[in-house]
């Protein structure tokens, strides 16, 4: 039951119906690291410039940073632990794995996340759709070059 400084939200996590309370100005991205535990959703910049918190709500990639828990109520949410199926990585985590694609790793939620979005709603971008699509990712460590790489690969 939610009282005056809460609010009840159901929405999907990762799959799986959920119902829970939310403080009305409670931030998606603490919602998610810190009620639910999901740590993979990573918080850089916290003003919707870095794309490291990104996550899928119904199937768009958006900043949990600058979003509001509230706004879940009735949608579907995807983070990067909904990802892998029954131990195997997705195809979008594979490539990053089989690509070398990462070094610190702090991006690569973000970037799996955003490049999964693109491939579902456009399954055969170009390279200058790709680096347009992830242009809200950032990364401090690998050039791009193998990310693009990563991407190139499942196009
Ligand atoms: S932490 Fe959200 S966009 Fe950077
Ligand atoms: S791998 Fe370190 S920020 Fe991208």
């Amino acid at each position: 039951m939610a009282d005056l400084a809460s609010l009840d939200i159901s929405f999907t996590l990762n799959g799986a119906p959920q119902t829970r309370s939310v403080a009305p100005f409670a931030l998606l991205i603490d919602f998610l690291r810190d009620d639910l535990a999901l740590k993979g959703t990573k918080r850089s910049c916290d003003v919707q410039v870095c794309g490291a918190c990104t996550v899928l709500v119904d199937g768009l990639p958006v900043s949990s940073c600058t979003s509001l828990a509230a706004d879940i109520d009735g949608r579907s949410v995807v983070t990067i632990e909904g990802l892998a199926q029954r131990g195997e990585l997705s195809p979008v985590q594979q490539a990053f794995v089989d690509h070398a694609a990462m070094q610190c790793g702090f991006c690569t939620p973000g970037m799996v996340l955003a490049t999964t979005a693109l491939l579902e709603s456009h399954p055969h971008p170009t390279e200058q759709e790709i680096r347009h699509y992830l242009r809200g990712n950032i990364c401090r460590c690998t050039g791009y070059i193998k990310i693009l790489e990563a991407v190139k690969s499942l196009v």
